[in-house]
């Protein structure tokens, strides 16, 4: 940036009250929500978000940015039954706009599905086509692989995000899991109220276990004068506790959870990529990783990051990517041994868990089913 650039920039802070008269005119929603989150078999968390102010920023006199701020807010709700619907309202104002429903988790083993998408972070339209497409499903809970938006630090891209998915959320819980695009925002940290540390966690529905992973680390800007291989250093090690951390804790999981019936694993890059330019990157994920889902008998590992949609399977573990939420799609140019299925298109995943087998489907933006896979129970 400039030193006139720099200089140019204005920060003005503005109550809600006179952002009519003082702040140039922003179409915006003055609540993001109400959504669902962290859903058991007798507890919701319900969270909401109001505007609170707008920070305009202007080069010499043109206003160039209006930026939101909102305030976060959640409500516990305990004491409920399982398998039950509900509808809530939080803001009581005689309007629809607080107003959701939702159904708690079956409290014992029975069948229910759940839906997955990922890369949602651009291309809102296509977005919009998948969410309304998993609407139809009417899934019990709903996983996003991961780069919900294209900068987490960006409240507008979160006001975006919101408004998609106003309708899903606000009636079914919406479980996400951290991508590079989130930069390990705070904005994604105050939206979102997920259990455990929230950057890698777990829940369960009957005896399917679900784990997310987060294969970001924590955010930092290697420093300028990095260079060459002190720089590739800085980022081979900067995370390196972090991750043996999170490899442990998975580790100590899976085998206190030797008796879930099902075991879905979620997080963002690639175990098996075919986009030759991240194939050395999922080779290096593997080394590190080893053969933990398999040795656990995982029953699958959903991956985003790689726009496309892809089905591998190794040891009896199958390894899909499912990132056709919208962002631009890629060339599919390297593919490997494991793979089973490929198709450069948007889409989604249903999954059905029944008693004695799960049937996950691929299903591309325009309703056709692209595979079909079904997975027997662990036990
Ligand atoms: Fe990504």
């Amino acid at each position: 940036m400039s030193i006139r650039k720099i200089l140019g920039v204005v920060f003005i802070v503005l109550p809600i009250l006179t952002q009519c008269t003082q702040v140039e005119q922003v179409e915006s929603l003055e609540i993001i929500g109400p959504y669902l989150q962290s859903m058991s078999d007798e507890e919701v968390t319900i969270c909401w978000a109001t505007l609170e102010g707008i920070t305009q920023i202007l080069d010499g006199d043109s206003v160039i940015q209006n930026v939101k701020q909102f305030e976060n807010h959640k409500s516990i709700i305990t004491r409920l039954l399982p398998n039950t619907t509900y509808s809530y309202d939080v803001l009581k104002d005689g309007t629809d706009n607080g107003k959701g429903t939702f159904t708690t988790f079956p409290g014992g083993i029975e069948p229910f599905h759940f839906a997955v998408l990922g890369d949602t972070r651009t291309r809102h339209d296509f977005h919009q086509r998948i969410v309304d497409k998993i609407i139809d499903e009417d899934p019990l809970f709903v996983v996003n692989t991961g780069d919900l938006v294209s900068k987490g630090n960006s409240m507008d891209d979160w006001d975006h995000f919101f408004r998609i998915n106003d309708t899903l959320i606000r009636n079914v819980p919406y479980y996400t899991v951290l991508g590079n695009h989130e930069q390990d925002s705070e904005n994604y940290y105050n939206f979102f109220s997920l259990p455990g540390n929230e950057s890698y966690y777990f829940f369960s529905v009957g005896d399917a276990l679900f784990i997310t992973l987060d294969m970001e680390g924590e955010n930092h800007s290697a420093p300028e004068f990095l260079e060459g291989e002190s720089r590739d250093a800085f980022w081979n090690n900067i995370n390196k506790k972090y991750f043996e951390e999170e490899k442990k804790w998975l580790e100590n999981l899976l085998t206190l959870n030797s008796d879930a019936g099902y075991i879905f694993v979620f997080f963002h890059p690639t175990y098996y990529s075919i986009k030759e330019s991240r194939v050395e990157d999922a080779e290096l994920r593997r080394e590190f990783w080893g053969d933990i889902f398999e040795r656990h008998n995982v029953t699958a590992v959903l991956n985003g990051h790689d726009h496309y949609y892809h089905h591998a399977e190794h040891g009896g573990t199958h390894y899909i990517v499912t990132a056709g939420g919208g962002a631009p799609l890629y060339d599919t140019d390297a593919i490997q041994p494991e793979t089973v299925k490929y198709k450069k298109i948007e889409h989604f995943m249903r999954v059905d868990v029944g008693l004695e087998q799960a049937t996950m489907k691929a299903i591309d933006i325009n309703g056709e089913l692209i595979e079909e896979i079904v997975a027997e129970r662990r036990k």
